[in-house]
C-alpha cells in the first residue's frame, strides 16, 4: 500500500508528538496521543428555547441569527448510519445534545434507531442525552420506552429568580425540577444534574443545590465556566475553581474522593460520607468538571458530530470534517469508516491543557465553533 494521505489534518501539530501506534494491541483505534475513541456526542439541533448567557447570549442569538436550514441537518437515517460506523470503530457511548435535543421533532424515533445498534461484541450502547429539562416532564417516559438509558439535565440554581435570569427566557425552575423527577421515575438512571458555576452570578446556589440533591439518587456536578465558542464574553475572573467549590461543600458535608468511573471521564467524583467517615452510597455523590483549572484532555476519548454532519475532534476546535459530504456523495460504508479512522488517528487536540500557554490569537483569527452547534 502506498503512503496514505490524511486529508485536512494539520500535520505540523501531529509532528510535534512522538508517534504512537495508531492501534492498541487489542486492535482499538488510537489518536496521535494514544487516546481511544469511545464517545460520540451528536448535536441534533443548533436551536434552543433557553438563552443562557454562557452559551447562547440573547444579543447574538436573536431573531436575526441564521440557524441551519432544515435540509442541512443530518436526517435520523444519516445520523444512525454514521453512529453505526463510529460504533464499529470503538464507540460505546452516544450522547444526544444540541442546542436543546428535545426540540428536534421525532427525537424518540432517533433514540429507537440508535438503541438497536450493537458493538462489534454484541453489546448494547450507553445512550444518553443532555437537556435543559424544559420538555422532559412531557417526554421522559416515551424516551425511556424508545431505549434511552439515562439523561443529564442542566440546572444552574434553585432560586427561581436566579434561574430565570440565567436561562434569560424567564423559564421557571419548578418545571425543570418536574422534568428531573419524571426522568428519575422513568428509570433514566442515574440522572445527572449539571450546574455551570459563574462567580458572582450563581455561586451562592452551590450549597442549596448540594443540599437538595444529597440522598436523592441524583448526581449533581459543578462545571467550571468555560471559554467555549466565540460569543459568551468569557473572563477568567468569572470562573470559580472547582477546588473552591469542593472546599465550600466540605465545610458543610464530609466528602471522600472516589475513583473515576471510567478512564478519560470529565468529572472528578466525591462521595458523601456517612457517620463512619466512609462513602455512603445512599447519600450519593457530587462531581466537579474542571476544564479550566485541571484539564482532562489526557484521556479524552470524545468525538463530536455537529448538527450538519461535521466531525469535530475537540470542543474548542475551529474546524470540522465534512462527513455529510461523504454520505450525500454516495460514499460506501468502508470509505466513511476509513475517513473516521484516519481523522481520529491524526488527532492531537488538547485545548484545555494548552489554554494557559496559547497566545491570544492561537487560532490565527479563526472562530471557535459554538457549543450549541457542536454539542456540549
Ligand atoms: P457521563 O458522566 O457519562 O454522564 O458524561 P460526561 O461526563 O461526558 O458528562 P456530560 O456530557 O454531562 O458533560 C458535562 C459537561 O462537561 C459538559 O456539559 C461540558 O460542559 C463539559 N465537557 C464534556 N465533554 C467535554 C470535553 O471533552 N472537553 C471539555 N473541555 N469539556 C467537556
Ligand atoms: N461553560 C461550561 N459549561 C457550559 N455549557 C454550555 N456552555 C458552557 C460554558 N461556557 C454546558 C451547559 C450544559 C451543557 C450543554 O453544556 O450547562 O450542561
Ligand atoms: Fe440551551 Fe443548554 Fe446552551 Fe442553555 S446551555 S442555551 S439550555 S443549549
Ligand atoms: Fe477533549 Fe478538547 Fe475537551 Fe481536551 S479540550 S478534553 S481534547 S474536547
Amino acid at each position: 500500500m502506498g503512503e496514505r494521505v490524511i486529508p485536512l489534518i494539520d500535520q505540523r501539530a501531529a509532528a510535534r508528538w512522538v508517534p504512537v501506534p495508531a492501534f492498541a494491541p487489542t486492535g482499538e483505534l488510537l489518536d496521535a496521543r494514544g487516546r481511544p475513541l469511545h464517545d460520540l456526542r451528536i448535536s441534533v439541533t443548533d436551536r434552543c428555547n433557553f438563552r443562557c448567557s454562557y452559551c447562547m447570549p440573547k444579543e447574538v442569538f436573536d431573531s436575526r441569527y441564521q440557524y441551519l436550514p432544515h435540509g442541512d441537518l443530518l436526517s435520523f437515517e444519516e445520523i444512525t448510519r454514521l453512529a453505526r460506523l463510529f460504533v464499529a470503530r470503538g464507540v460505546t457511548k452516544l450522547r444526544l445534545t444540541g442546542g436543546e435535543p428535545l426540540l428536534r421533532k421525532g427525537i424518540e424515533r432517533l433514540v429507537g434507531q440508535l438503541a438497536a445498534l450493537r458493538t462489534p461484541g454484541g453489546e448494547p450502547l450507553d445512550i444518553t442525552l443532555t437537556t435543559n429539562g424544559a420538555l422532559l416532564a412531557r417526554k421522559a417516559a416515551t424516551l425511556a420506552a424508545a431505549g434511552l438509558r439515562r439523561v443529564t439535565v442542566s440546572l444552574d440554581g434553585l432560586q427561581d429568580e436566579v434561574f430565570r435570569r440565567m436561562n434569560d427566557v424567564q423559564f421557571p425552575v419548578a418545571e425543570v425540577l418536574a422534568g428531573i423527577e419524571a426522568a428519575h421515575a422513568a428509570g433514566l438512571a442515574p440522572v445527572k444534574v449539571n450546574m455551570v458555576v459563574k462567580r458572582g452570578t450563581n455561586e451562592h446556589e452551590i450549597l442549596p443545590m448540594a443540599r437538595h440533591f444529597r440522598g436523592s439518587g441524583i448526581t449533581l456536578r459543578f462545571i467550571e465556566y468555560m471559554d467555549v465558542g466565540a460569543t459568551n464574553g468569557w473572563r477568567m475572573d468569572e470562573v470559580l475553581p472547582s477546588a473552591e467549590v469542593v472546599r465550600r461543600l466540605q465545610a458543610e458535608f464530609p466528602l471522600v474522593a472516589l475513583d473515576p468511573a471510567a478512564p478519560g471521564e470529565t468529572a472528578e467524583r466525591w462521595g458523601h460520607a456517612g457517620a463512619d467517615g466512609r462513602h455512603d452510597p445512599a447519600l450519593g455523590e457530587v462531581g466537579v468538571i474542571s476544564s479550566v483549572t485541571h484539564a482532562f484532555c489526557g484521556g479524552c476519548s470524545r468525538a463530536r458530530l455537529s448538527t450538519d454532519g461535521r466531525m469535530y475532534l475537540c470542543l474548542f476546535a475551529t474546524q470540522g470534517y465534512d462527513l455529510r459530504a461523504l454520505l450525500r456523495g454516495g460514499a460506501g460504508d468502508e470509505a466513511i469508516a476509513g475517513a473516521i479512522a484516519a481523522l481520529w488517528q491524526g488527532r492531537a487536540d488538547r485545548y484545555s491543557e494548552l489554554r494557559a500557554s496559547l497566545p491570544a490569537d492561537a487560532e490565527g483569527g479563526a472562530r471557535r465553533v459554538e457549543m450549541s452547534y457542536i454539542g456540549g
